[in-house]
């Protein structure tokens, strides 16, 4: 998309089931591209903002149960203030901006998981980024089998509404592995599919590679600075 901004501003999201390692693979590519001089903004969905941060602890709440548009309404509220206040002032200072999910999961886990209209779900997201689209978007793919494992035994695991209800329901994420899966396909222009099922060394290697960051060969040289799609 041209912002009329340098070629280093540039809108990166991270997708992918629970479990698939983005927080960490979006906090170590910010830490990459900042080492080599760019300037990253990091942030996550839902949460962001005073607002978002809100939105996400009842969004997160196993406790208040809500239909899929409902939350998606939720979703896109946070994601107007996200864009508003944070993404969109970043790329026009010229900064990249990792996000950790963005309106692909509001396809992908109302629509595809809990089967809310996909036209519906991409006219209210429309509204939420007034039509900001991501650059570049990794798909973290990983078996629906691993990424809950992760989640279940995870140092951290601090269950989501979205884990807790669904934990034992795998027809609902092997849905929503699925959609990540056919959205990459329906759009191979912006996405990238990385098999997240590696250790955390590996796929930040391969999410390097893919960012042009670092050559497929870590013997090689640093390519020069620039993002390609
Ligand atoms: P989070 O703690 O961020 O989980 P993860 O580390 O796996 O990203 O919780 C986000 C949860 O919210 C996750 O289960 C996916 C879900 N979600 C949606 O259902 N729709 C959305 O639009 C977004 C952004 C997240």
């Amino acid at each position: 998309m041209d912002r009329g901004t340098p070629s280093i501003g540039r809108f990166i999201t991270l997708e992918g089931p629970d479990g698939a390692g983005k927080s960490e693979q979006a906090r170590r590519l910010t830490l990459r591209l900042r080492a080599s001089g760019i300037p990253v903004t990091i942030t996550r969905e839902p949460g962001g903002t005073t607002l978002g941060e809100r939105v996400r602890a009842t969004l997160l709440d196993p406790t208040v149960d809500r239909s899929p548009i409902a939350d998606a309404f939720l979703f896109d509220a946070a994601r107007a203030e996200l864009v508003s206040q944070v993404i969109r002032p970043a790329l026009a200072r010229g900064e990249t901006v990792v996000c950790d999910r963005f309106a692909d999961s509001t396809l992908a886990y109302q629509g595809y998981g809990a089967g809310a209209d996909l036209g519906k779900l991409e006219a209210l997201a429309l509204l939420a980024t007034g039509g900001l689209r991501p650059d570049l978007t990794i798909l973290l793919d990983v078996p629906v089998e691993i990424g809950l494992a992760r989640r279940r035994h995870g140092a951290a695991a601090e269950l989501t509404r979205f884990e807790a209800t669904e934990l034992h329901d795998r027809a609902f994420h092997d849905r929503v592995r699925a959609g990540f899966r056919a959205l990459a396909a329906l759009e191979p222009g912006r996405w990238r599919v990385v098999d997240a099922s590696g250790t955390p060394d590996e796929v930040e290697q391969a999410v390097g590679v893919l960012v042009g960051r670092i050559p497929a060969d870590s013997e090689l040289p640093a390519p020069p600075v620039r993002i390609t799609p």
